[in-house]
């Protein structure tokens, strides 16, 4: 699941210069020898410009290392230069000193002063009427997002307002299904240092927030769990929050996250929670207990193939293979391809892995008498 989505961006750090430096070639182009328009193509041998095989030379400019004011010259001295072609990488520790924080000001003027960005702030306002003229005049910003009130509103009709409201109830007599999945947790768990592929008490603090989450809410009578998401099944007869699904699923949702944050200390008393999680969630029908059963399964296979991988794929790096060489080693590779690969170069026999990794976990209710 993830891993695709790490390598995704991966990939878009080393395009990402290039495209740059692709844009940058464009106004040498216009501004040099070309005005007309011309073809861009390649073959397995170069890159063919206006019918002909052209070898590009690149020149690097480090942008961050002169003013802005001295691109163009340095750019237009390239070109003097010989250069076809501007690389530069971006400098994304300039722009995002702290993470998550993105640098204001991103250029500078004449004198060397930073020109800041417009940006928006959040502000809280209190104000006694927020749909009279006088409030939307004051706050003209508004205007473009919401649009704004030509007169004074007078009174009120609830039921009108009330009738836009759809109540989006599940199928009664269904098995529903609520998955829930942390959001973004590829950054989560870099930000904090979760161990690759698994981390125990990650998993663990996991299915603790699920035996709250079925401590809380009576009618869920099973849950299965791997990496940052959690399934709940809530029984066929459940009539929770009248089975009203944004109810059902926002208060799961909400549940989870607020017990994730607060045992957060308990599983990792010496790690800072560095900012509030959050997970989504949505409710699925399930009409028979034999899809429910398939859905189940589904989600256990998925865990079995992530982890799989996800198991070489870190071997792989960790014995010194860049990610992109291990991605490319494990191409099209098959159960049995990567069981023989981690036992014979790692001399790790997969299915003695621990279960809560390569299986997941599962909670449910015991009876028992008292
Ligand atoms: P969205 O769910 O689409 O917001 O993206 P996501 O980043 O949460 O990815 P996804 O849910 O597809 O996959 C979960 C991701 O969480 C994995 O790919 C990992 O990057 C990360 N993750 C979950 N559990 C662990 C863990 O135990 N250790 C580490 N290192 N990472 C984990
Ligand atoms: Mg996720």
């Amino acid at each position: 699941m993830g891993e695709s989505i790490r390598f995704v961006s991966v990939q878009w750090r080393i395009l990402a210069p290039i495209i740059i430096a692709l844009l940058l070639y464009i106004p040498i182009i216009v501004s040099g020898s070309f005005f007309k328009p011309f073809n861009v193509s390649y073959d397995h041998r170069a890159l063919i410009i206006a019918g002909k095989r052209r070898m590009l030379v690149s020149a690097g400019i480090h942008y961050p290392r002169a003013t802005h004011q001295m691109w163009s010259d340095l750019i237009e001295k390239s070109k003097e230069g010989g250069a076809d072609v501007i690389q530069t990488y971006v400098f994304w520790n300039g722009h995002e000193p702290v993470k998550g924080q993105v640098e204001e000001a991103v250029k500078h003027d004449e004198n060397g002063n930073p020109v800041k960005r417009f940006r928006r702030r959040e502000t809280l306002v209190h104000s006694e009427s927020i749909a009279g003229r006088s409030f939307w005049n004051e706050h003209s910003s508004l205007h473009k997002d919401l649009g704004h009130f030509a007169q004074d509103i007078g009174k009120i009709d609830p039921d009108y307002v009330k009738s836009f409201q759809f109540e989006n109830r599940l199928v009664p007599l269904t098995w529903v299904v609520v998955r829930i999945d942390g959001c973004h947790f590829h950054r989560f768990s870099e930000v904090h240092e979760f161990e690759k592929p698994n981390d125990e008490q990650a998993l663990k603090l996991m299915n603790s927030c699920a035996v709250a989450v079925l401590e809380e809410f009576q009618d869920i009578v099973f849950a299965y769990g791997v990496s940052d998401e959690y399934s709940f099944v809530l029984s066929k007869e459940s009539e929770l929050y009248k089975r009203q699904s944004s109810k059902i699923v926002s208060a799961i949702v909400s549940f989870f996250t607020s017990t994730y944050v607060i045992r957060w200390e308990d599983f990792f008393p010496h790690k800072e929670l560095k900012y509030p999680p959050s997970f989504d969630g949505r409710a699925v029908c399930y009409p028979t207990s034999e899809i429910l059963l398939d859905y189940l399964a589904w989600r256990q296979v998925d865990c079995h193939i992530n982890n799989q991988y996800n198991t070489c794929f870190w071997m792989l790096v960790k014995s010194g293979k860049s990610k992109t060489q291990a991605q490319d080693y494990l191409k099209g590779t098959q159960t049995r391809e990567k069981n023989e690969l981690l036992s014979q170069q790692f001399g790790i026999e997969y299915n003695s892995l621990p279960l809560v990794f390569r299986m997941g976990s599962s909670v449910f209710r015991l009876k028992f008498y008292i």
